[in-house]
C-alpha cells in the first residue's frame, strides 16, 4: 500500500497518539484525586504479566506513585478514574515511534478500568493470548488500539457491549473465528481496521447498519461469502478494503451508493460477474483495485463518470470486449492497468494519449501491430505491454482466434523521446530489429526487459544496470551482457 494510503488509513490516530504523549508529563495535575485502588491494582496486574520490557516503558508504575499523577501513559478523570492508557515510550515531537516491545499477555482485571475510554496498547509486537472478555465490562471504551502485537483467539461475543466504539484496531495479530453478527449489533463505529489476521466467516450483513462508518479495513484475512447488499447504506464510508480474503459471489450493484468513497480495493478474492454499471455513483473515487478475481464481462463505460480516480487496477480477471472510450475522460489517471484480461485489445486505442498516465500496464491483453508512435510524446513513467503474444483463446468479435501476435516492428527509435519513462516491458512479443540507443540510454531508465522476442544486432551500450535475462530469446542479438558478436 502506498504512502499516501496508508497516511489515509492511520493519519487520525498518529494525530491523537501525538496528543496523548504529552498527558503524563507536561499537563499540570487537573488531578489531585489520588488514583483509584480498583484502577490501580488492575493496572499493577497488567504490568505483573508483562514477563519482558527490556526498554523499562513500566518503570514509572510503582505501588507507591500516584498512577494518575506519576505513571508513564496513563491519564485520569478528575474523581481519580483512569480514562486513558496508552503505549508508553512514545517519543514526543515527531512520528518516531521508539522501536521496542513488550512481552506478556492482557490482564482480565484490565476490565475493571470502568471509566476507561482510551486503551492503545498498539505495536508492542509481543502481547500474546486472547482478548479477555472482560473488555466487554469497559462501557466507556471508545477508541481500542490493540494493532500489532501477536494476540490469538477470537473477537470476544462481549464485544457488543461496547456501545461506545468509535475505533476499532485489532490489525495485524492473529486472531481467528468469524466476526458475528450479534457482536458487530451495536457497532456504528467511525473506523474499523481488523486487517491482517486469520478472521473467517461471511462479513456480518449488519454492516449495513454501522452508518456512521468511515473506514473499514478486512484485508488479508480469510473471510467468504458475500459482500452484503446492505454495504451501499454507508453514506459516509470513505475507505472499504477488503482485499486478500476469499469472497466470492459478485460486486452488489448496491455499491454505487458510496458516494464519499474514496478508496475501494476488492483485489486477490474470488468476485465473479460482471462489474456494475452503477459503479458510477462513486464520484469521490481515487483508488480502485479490482485486480485478481473472477470478473467477467467488458469494463463499463460509466468507469468514464469518475472523474476524480488516479488508479484503475482491474487486471488479472476475465475481463473481454472493447475499452469504453469514456475512459479518456479521465484526466486525474495515473496508473492504469488492465493486464491479464482477455481484451483483445488488437491495438493501443489512439484515445490512451488523452489520458496524462504515469503507470500503463497493457501486458497479455492481446495487442498487436506497432507500438503507437504518439508514446514518444507521453508522460509515462512506467510502461509494460509485455506477453502480448502468448497463445490464448480469445473470442474477438466472432473470431476465437488460436494464437496472438502481439507487439510486431521495430521498436521505435522516437520512444527514446518519453523522457520519463523508466520502466519498459516488452518481453513475449514479435518485436524485431535493433535495440535503438537512445531507448536504452534513456536517463531515467531503470527497468527494462525485452526478452523473447525476434531483436537482431549489438546491444548499445548502456549505462543502466540491465541483466542479463531481459535479453534472452532473441537469437539475433549480441554484445554485452550477452556474448560478443
Ligand atoms: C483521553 O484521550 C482522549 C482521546 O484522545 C482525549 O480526548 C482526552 O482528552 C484524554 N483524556 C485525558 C484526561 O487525558
Ligand atoms: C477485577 O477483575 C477481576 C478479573 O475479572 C475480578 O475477579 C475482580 O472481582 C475485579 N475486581 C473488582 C473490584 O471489580
Ligand atoms: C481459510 O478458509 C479456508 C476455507 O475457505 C480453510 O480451508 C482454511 O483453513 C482457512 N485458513 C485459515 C488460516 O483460517
Amino acid at each position: 500500500m502506498n504512502r499516501k494510503v496508508t497516511e489515509f488509513l492511520y493519519g487520525d490516530s498518529y494525530a491523537y497518539q501525538n496528543l496523548l504523549i504529552c498527558v503524563p508529563s507536561l499537563l499540570p495535575p487537573l488531578v489531585s484525586k489520588a488514583c483509584h485502588p480498583v484502577d490501580k491494582e488492575a493496572l499493577l496486574d497488567f504490568k505483573h504479566r508483562i514477563i519482558s520490557d527490556p526498554s523499562e516503558l513500566l518503570n514509572s508504575w510503582t505501588v507507591s506513585s500516584n498512577c494518575c499523577t506519576s505513571w508513564d501513559g496513563v491519564a485520569c478523570d478528575v474523581s481519580g478514574r483512569v480514562v486513558n492508557v496508552s503505549r508508553p515510550g512514545l517519543v514526543s515531537g515527531n512520528d518516531f515511534i521508539e522501536d521496542t516491545y513488550m512481552s506478556g499477555t492482557l490482564s482480565l482485571y484490565l476490565g475493571n478500568l470502568s471509566s476507561l475510554q482510551l486503551l492503545d496498547l498498539s505495536n508492542l509486537k509481543d502481547l500474546k493470548g486472547p482478548i479477555p472478555r472482560e473488555f466487554g465490562k469497559l462501557s466507556q471504551l471508545t477508541y481500542l488500539f490493540l494493532d500489532s502485537n501477536k494476540l490469538t483467539g477470537s473477537i470476544p461475543m462481549t464485544f457488543g457491549y461496547l456501545s461506545q466504539m468509535k475505533k476499532l484496531y485489532l490489525s495485524d495479530n492473529f486472531i481467528s473465528g468469524s466476526v458475528p453478527a450479534s457482536v458487530a449489533r451495536h457497532w456504528t463505529s467511525v473506523l474499523l481496521g481488523l486487517s491482517g489476521n486469520l478472521l473467517s466467516g461471511p462479513i456480518p450483513s449488519t454492516i449495513g447498519k454501522w452508518i456512521m462508518i468511515t473506514k473499514i479495513d478486512l484485508h488479508g484475512n480469510n473471510f467468504s461469502g458475500r459482500i452484503p447488499a446492505g454495504i451501499g447504506n454507508l453514506k459516509n464510508l470513505k475507505f472499504l478494503d477488503l482485499s486478500e480474503n476469499k469472497i466470492g459471489g459478485s460486486i452488489p450493484p448496491s455499491i454505487g451508493g458510496l458516494s464519499e468513497l474514496i478508496l475501494l480495493y476488492l483485489n486477490e478474492n474470488h468476485l465473479t460477474g460482471r462489474i456494475p454499471s452503477s459503479i458510477s455513483g462513486l464520484t469521490s473515487m481515487q483508488f480502485c483495485r479490482l485486480s485478481d478475481n473472477k470478473l467477467t464481462g467488458k469494463i463499463p463505460s460509466s468507469f468514464g463518470n469518475l472523474l476524480n480516480l488516479q488508479t484503475l487496477d482491474l487486471s488479472r480477471n476475465q475481463l473481454s470486449g472493447q475499452l469504453p472510450p469514456q475512459l479518456a475522460k479521465l484526466q486525474r489517471l495515473q496508473t492504469l492497468d488492465l493486464s491479464f484480461n482477455p481484451l483483445g485489445l488488437v491495438e493501443i486505442p489512439n484515445w490512451f494519449q488523452e489520458l496524462k498516465l504515469f503507470r500503463l500496464i497493457l501486458a497479455k491483453t492481446g495487442i498487436e501491430g506497432q507500438l503507437p508512435h504518439w508514446l514518444a510524446s507521453s508522460s509515462l513513467s512506467v510502461l509494460d505491454l509485455s506477453s502480448n503474444s502468448l497463445s490464448g483463446n480469445y473470442l474477438i468479435g466472432l473470431v476465437l482466434k488460436l494464437v496472438n501476435n502481439g507487439l510486431s516492428g521495430k521498436i521505435p527509435v522516437e520512444l527514446g523521446d518519453a523522457k520519463k519513462l523508466s520502466t519498459i516491458l516488452i518481453s513475449r512479443n514479435k518485436l524485431i530489429g535493433a535495440i535503438p540507443e537512445k531507448v536504452i540510454n534513456l536517463n531515467e531508465l531503470k527497468e527494462f526487459d525485452v526478452s523473447s522476442n525476434r531483436l537482431r544486432g549489438r546491444i548499445p551500450t548502456h549505462k543502466a544496470i540491465i541483466p542479463v535475462s531481459a535479453f534472452k530469446n532473441n537469437p539475433g542479438l549480441c554484445g554485452a551482457p550477452l556474448p560478443p558478436c
